[in-house]
């Protein structure tokens, strides 16, 4: 008793007060420097005192047990660890309470990012902190914090209803180290590219050469074919099909974005009503400081209610062969552990005469079995019973994610189409 009373009255007391003043006594820390670590510890101290008085909020994790300045180039979702935790709520489906915690507690894992950052910055000489000072670099830490903030209401929204979509109530959920930023952050990445007007240019890069695929192969007769779209992410190249007639079924499997959808399908009453910053603590590749709080709102446009999205992975969600006309692939074949059961999978979902549409990278994992290149996936293709329509390969060059003004690019692509005649 003695020891928490100690620690919940006098600890922050030393930090906030004692400490700096002792810096300064010191002459290592200028004042300005003072006013920022009393500002970033009083918040600290406020979070941890949420943590520690709301069921929902977990104590904060070890730094080396989290959040990395995670890049939202596409890559790997972010997953559960498995295996060696045992999972206290069996009943949730795997990586669902990981992500709701990521969302609940995504100020606190932002507010570490920039706590490193600040650290880095606070350890230089006097001198080169004057330097720093003059540039302003310390407004970026007050500026990042309002972009966390209006980043924060966003994320509780989707836990929120995250909780009450999979009726979880209101219990912590798993063990308080569970919880990651660039979970959110990569659900923001890929909801920026899909549901805002910047996201607009990417999508024209990619998207018209997937739907004039479809278009063609169905000589523009297409409505209500069934059409597949496995890893389908956000979700907005699933809709756009939907709204050409097709009957579309979208499949992902992380809750990053099977989450923030829903929000955006089912819990929004008008276009462009959620606001975000999603770059706000990328702080790389920059022509100039500001465009990492430019603020997005999403969406752009209305979801295809009309998609049914099918939750879980692509390889065991649907038992049923020949059940497809199309399957639609972007930037997702690389993405797996193994190539030849993806398309493996895409040719037995496909009735005889349908057609793959592919479009996207080799950027092979270092997890995957086999690191293929394009001759290669068109020899396993054909090896696996489809006819590949070389007249529809297009070279294409896209961007994925990209930061506005940034100098870092990734560019990206080729169109294929290959039809599974019987
Ligand atoms: C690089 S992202 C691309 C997302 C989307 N197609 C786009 O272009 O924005 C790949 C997506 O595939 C999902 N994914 C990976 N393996 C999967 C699997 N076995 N089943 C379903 N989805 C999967 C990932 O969660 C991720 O959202």
């Amino acid at each position: 008793m003695r020891k928490s009373i100690f620690l919940t009255r006098f600890l922050p007391l030393l930090l906030c007060v004692v400490f700096p003043l002792y810096l300064a006594l010191r002459g290592s820390t200028s004042l300005s420097d003072i006013a920022l670590l009393l500002s970033s510890l009083s918040e600290r101290v406020e979070v941890l005192h949420v943590a520690g008085t709301s069921p929902l909020a977990a104590p904060p994790a070890p730094l080396s047990k989290i959040a990395f300045e995670a890049s939202a180039e596409p890559g790997k979702p972010p997953r559960a660890p498995e295996g060696g935790r045992s999972k206290i709520y069996p009943s949730l489906p795997d990586g669902l309470a990981h992500c709701i915690n990521s969302f609940e507690q995504y100020p606190f894992l932002a507010e570490q990012v920039l706590q490193r950052k600040h650290a880095r910055y606070a350890n230089q000489t006097p001198a080169q902190k004057a330097i720093s000072n003059k540039l302003g670099y310390p407004t970026h830490f007050e500026n990042a914090r309002k972009g966390i903030d209006v980043n924060a209401r966003f994320s509780e929204q989707i836990a929120h209803i995250a909780r009450e979509k999979y009726h979880t109530g209101q219990r912590a959920l798993e063990d308080e180290e569970d919880a990651e930023f660039g979970v959110v952050d990569l659900a923001f990445g890929h909801l920026s590219r899909d549901w805002s007007t910047q996201g607009a240019k990417e999508r024209q890069a990619v998207f018209p050469p997937v739907l004039d695929g479809l278009e063609q192969h169905f000589g523009g007769n297409g409505r209500g074919k069934k059409v597949l779209v496995p890893g389908s992410g956000m979700g907005r190249l699933a809709s756009d099909i939907a709204d050409l007639g097709y009957d579309v079924t979208a499949n992902e499997l992380d809750y990053g974005s099977i989450l923030t959808y829903h929000l955006l399908t089912n819990h929004t009453s008008s276009l462009h009503q959620h606001t975000l910053q999603p770059f706000v603590t990328k702080w790389t590749h920059q022509a100039n400081p500001s465009s990492r709080y430019t603020a997005l709102t999403v969406p752009d446009h209305w979801p295809n209610k009309a998609v049914k999205l099918v939750e879980g992975d692509f390889l065991d969600m649907f038992p049923r062969d020949g059940e497809f006309d199309a399957v639609v692939t972007l930037f997702f074949i690389d993405i797996g552990t193994n190539v030849v059961d993806f398309l493996s999978n895409i040719h037995r979902l496909l009735k005889p005469g349908g057609v793959w549409i592919n479009l996207g990278p080799l950027k092979w994992g270092t997890h995957t079995a086999l690191q293929l290149s394009a001759e290669e996936v068109l020899e396993l293709a054909d090896m696996l019973g489809f006819d590949v329509d070389h007249t529809s390969r297009k070279s294409i060059d896209s961007l994925y994610v990209e930061q506005p003004e940034t100098f870092l690019k990734f560019i990206y692509g080729e169109c294929l189409a290959f039809s599974y005649e019987e």
